[in-house]
């Protein structure tokens, strides 16, 4: 929820910021702007020049190649709108009546009405509707020469979300602090950086460092001090990051959601990597969790990270025979659950910083809860917060709508599942040799999903259906949750209204849908109730439904029955949806590059959900 970027030090800031602003773009593109300044000699003051602009980044980019901006102090944003319409009044930065001080704002300041009051009361202009102007006009008031300490004082004021950064005149220095909203600090030799997310910085540094709830961080060209909301300096360890600049890049895909989609067999190497051990088939976690020291798990998460929590729950129900449950955040962090310090709360999430998921977490630290994070962002909050983190190692992933990071969580709990399994005594040999192999063979197996002549059959099928109006989407056991998954794909990026259901919950109401307009897509691979499923096939086409099945290659049931077939490699069931769902991503894709949409960035939505 809005991309931020800051930079201080000898490069043109205008360049720094719009790359940095481009890695952030899946974070909102209602607006984006920038503020650049040159640096001061001595006691005197530069002006800030502000351009900005409503929509996307290209057309802030257009704006700055006719009057560019020259400085070398600079800060941008790019804004996914909460408070005022996406226009260039309301876009960032927000600067004082007297342009003398400027801010960017990621959150949701929640006192801003009362304030805004004040400040009005008080004699400032305001020209924006939004929240976060509020922050300008009080830092403004509380500046008496020292720009970290207005900012602190001003902030003693606000309630709410908050990663802000200041830049001011007179200063060659940018001011930043945090609450809630994430932000990251990149160290250079002679430059700082800062953004709301390592793509944005990773061109320039990997040293980084994450700044916690609280913090204060004043940056100039040489270094920066960190101090909290009282003055206290704070020392925080810098992280280096792994990944290197081109995981943040298209690398000659048109889009990021391609690329990603075709990372998958890499992203799934990644997360099995150094977990499974040859020689014992043990699966080896590096967490200090007792499998045993819990009597019941909740999982939670949001979207499609809840998919991903579903099928967590059959598999650790299955094979480590441990009662699961699986809440959607937003609901269970108010629903008052039953968790004792006998309960595993798990939360899954891709970015660590949805804000819905942290505060469950929270919710359920708070009544004695043992916590296991299974989180693909190094350094995120919600693996500061747990007491163990299974990172999934899928590396950047910049399309809005996600697809390596849901295969490598679903990964990620099936390691968790035999994991359990394994030192729960639940799990006998035969079984856990299979799916170990099963297991292994995901990679390869999703490789083979990717040849070219099975995606160009995918995107035949995607075309021939792009101008239905809904989609009915229906799988069954562990595959009911891709059956959902493929379902939001659907919806985030062509706009096409998708429904996902358990298979045998079709006659229990959506059968209504049911007319020969509506493509129901089946995942039928195969599974021992494959023959229920094609059962629930044959209720479609009586009805005159289109069926496009996902069927086993090799199929000979479930493929008789459908109007399309999409074949996918054969697969252990346990690891299917892994398998499986690759095909749904690109039944998505290919639909919404058909009608044109703008896969990377759909309408009304971002990447890490930072306001509730
Ligand atoms: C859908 C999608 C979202 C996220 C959800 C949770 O494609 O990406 O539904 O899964 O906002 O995000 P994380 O995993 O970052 O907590």
């Amino acid at each position: 929820m809005c991309g931020i970027v800051g930079y201080v030090g000898y490069r043109n800031a205008q360049d720094v910021l719009l790359g940095g602003l481009s890695r952030l773009e899946y974070r909102g593109y209602d607006s984006a702007g920038i503020a650049v300044k040159a640096r001061s000699m001595g006691t005197s003051s530069t002006q800030i020049t502000v351009s900005k602009k409503a929509g996307k980044l290209a057309v802030l980019a257009q704006e700055l190649e006719n009057s560019p901006l020259t400085g070398c102090i600079g800060i941008g944003h790019t804004r996914w709108a909460t408070h005022g319409l996406p226009n260039d009044a309301n876009a960032h930065p927000h600067a004082t009546e007297d342009g003398r001080l400027v801010i960017i704002h990621n959150g949701i300041i929640e006192n801003y009405l009362s304030l805004k009051e004040g400040l009005l009361a008080r004699g400032h202009v305001f020209r924006s509707e939004t929240d976060s102007e509020v922050l300008a006009h009080l830092i403004e008031e509380t500046y008496r020469g020292n720009l970290e300490l207005a900012v602190r004082e001003a902030l003693r004021q606000v309630r709410g979300a908050y990663g802000i950064v200041v830049t001011h005149a007179d200063h060659n220095q940018i001011v930043a602090a945090r609450t809630v909203s994430p932000l990251v600090m990149g160290i250079g030799e002679g430059e700082m950086f800062l953004g709301s997310d390592v793509p944005a910085l990773l061109p320039y540094t990997r040293n980084m460092i994450f700044l916690h709830d609280g913090d204060m961080a004043v940056l100039s060209q040489d270094g920066y001090r960190i101090t909290n909301l009282e003055g206290v300096e704070q020392t925080r360890e810098v992280t280096l990051i792994d990944w290197d600049a081109e995981a943040a890049e298209k690398g000659g895909f048109d889009t990021f959601m391609l690329k990603e989609i075709y990372e998958q067999p890499t992203a799934l190497t990644n997360t099995l990597m150094g977990r499974l051990h040859d020689e014992t088939g043990e699966v080896v976690l590096d967490i200090a969790l007792e499998p045993a020291g819990f009597e019941r798990i909740h999982i939670v998460a949001c979207g499609t990270a809840y998919y991903a929590a579903l099928v967590g729950e059959y598999l650790i129900e299955q094979l480590a025979r441990v009662p699961v449950e699986v809440d959607v955040a937003s609901e269970y962090r108010y629903r008052e659950p039953l968790v004792d310090d006998k309960t595993l709360v798990i939360v899954v999430s891709q970015s660590g910083e949805t804000i819905d998921t942290l505060e469950a977490l929270r919710e359920a630290k708070k009544s004695g809860a043992k916590t296991l994070g299974v989180i693909n962002a190094k350094g995120s909050s919600m693996t500061r917060e747990v007491d163990d983190v299974l990172y999934i190692h899928a590396g950047p992933e910049i399309g809005v709508a996600s697809t390596k990071a849901y295969t490598a969580m679903v990964s990620a709990m099936l390691l968790l599942a035999l994991w359990l399994g394994r030192a729960r005594g639940t799990l006998n040999a035969k079984m856990g040799a299979e799916l170990l192999h099963g297991v292994r063979e995901l990679p390869r197996l999703v490789e083979e999903s990717l040849q070219p002549e099975r995606v160009a059959h995918i995107k035949k099928v995607a075309e021939k259906y792009k101008d239905s109006r809904d989609y009915l989407f229906l799988g069954r056991g562990v595959n009911a949750p891709t059956a959902l998954e493929g379902a939001l794909k659907l919806k985030e990026i062509s706009y096409i209204h998708a429904e996902g259901y358990a298979s045998g919950e079709m006659k229990h109401g959506p059968i209504a849908l049911i007319d020969s307009n509506l493509p129901v897509v089946v995942v039928a691979t195969e599974s021992r109730l494959l023959e229920k499923t094609v059962s629930a096939i044959q209720e479609v086409k009586a009805r005159s439904g289109k069926v496009i099945a996902l069927v086993t290659d090799g199929d000979s049931m479930a493929s008789r029955h459908a109007d399309d077939v999409i074949s996918v490699p054969r697969a252990h069931e346990m690891v299917s949806p892994i398998v499986n769902v690759v095909a749904l991503q690109l039944l998505a894709y290919f639909t919404a590059t058909a009608l044109e949409r703008d896969v990377d960035k759909p309408r009304n939505l971002a990447k890490s959900v930072t306001v509730e």
